[in-house]
């Protein structure tokens, strides 16, 4: 079969192409012959067929980079992130929420039936179903500004900004994914566990290394950025076209372990 994952002259936004997962999945599309708009803060060694610098947490540069982006635009993965802190609660959730979701919108209105997006959130994201009815108001936010200053203006529930930014991320893929599913775009959510990025060390230094060890499961090792991009990719392909508003674990059996009492994240997080 040729061209089995159907990305052959598909023109794909990846967001974090300078680093981890976000430098794999381009890599790989670039491979699978897509037409891969790389952005990121950085710079990138990704062979990109063009690379648009953007940072996330500035609108007015967002803006700029949809123009440049053009149209149409097939898939888009979002993956850049901040990890919280050094950076500020603000600082992350805009990153990983609020300037990501206004890249996202901004370029619906030029993707069709058809097309996909796939967000990256986090196992640091678990839970978000129970805490649903407070992450609602900044999911059901309109537009940068507006999500911004809802962040400004309830600091505290946005407190150590990584995990409430990865719980806002899936409680949005769920409720958009839905509406946007009604014209045939799909928009799903990838639940890393432990991966060795750039980031890691940061995880480590901010939380301990143990806490990230808990997380690891019963894989008993961290995933390969790779390990993380292609399935995403398989999300975004076409051949997931019944895929929608879901989220993937890929955990290495953590979920299911902890779902099935085999391992307890009370005890993981209480015992830290
Ligand atoms: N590494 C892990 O263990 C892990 C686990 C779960 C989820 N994640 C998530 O995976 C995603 C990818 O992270 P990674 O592990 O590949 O880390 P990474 O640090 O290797 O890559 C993150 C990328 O985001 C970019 N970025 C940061 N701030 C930006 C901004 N303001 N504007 C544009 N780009 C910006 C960075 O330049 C970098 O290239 C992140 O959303 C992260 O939260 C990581």
């Amino acid at each position: 079969m040729k061209d089995p994952l159907q990305y052959e002259g598909k023109r794909v936004v990846v967001t974090g192409c300078a680093s981890g997962m976000g430098a794999a999945a381009a890599s790989i599309l670039v491979d699978l012959g897509a037409e891969v708009i790389g952005l990121d803060v950085q710079p990138t060694e990704v062979a990109v067929k063009s690379f648009v610098q953007v940072d996330l947490r500035d609108k007015a540069s967002i803006d700029a980079a949809v123009v440049e982006i053009g149209v149409p635009v097939d898939s888009i993965f979002s993956i850049a992130g901040l990890p919280g802190a050094p950076f500020s609660d603000i600082d992350t959730v805009v990153v990983n929420f609020v300037g990501a979701r206004h890249l996202i919108e901004s370029l619906v209105p030029s993707m069709s039936s058809g097309a996909s997006i796939v967000c990256v959130a986090s196992n640091a994201g678990l839970g978000w179903q129970q805490d649903l009815e407070a992450l609602m108001p900044i999911v059901s936010t309109e537009g940068f500004d507006a999500g911004k200053a809802w962040c400004e203006a309830n600091p505290a529930a946005i407190a150590t900004g990584y995990y409430p930014s990865k719980k806002i991320v899936n409680a949005w893929v769920a409720w958009r994914g839905a509406q946007l599913m009604e014209q045939g775009i799909r928009l799903n959510c990838a639940n890393p566990g432990p991966t060795d990025t750039a980031m890691m060390p940061t995880f480590e230094e901010q939380n301990g290394k143990a806490l990230i060890d808990a997380f690891i499961g019963p894989s008993g090792r961290r995933s390969s950025a790779a390990e993380q991009a292609w399935p995403m990719i398989f999300m975004n392909s076409p051949r997931s076209s019944y895929v929608a508003a879901e989220a993937i674990h890929v955990d290495g059996g953590f979920l299911g372990a902890m779902t099935t009492g085999q391992i307890d994240i009370n005890e993981i997080m209480g015992g830290l």
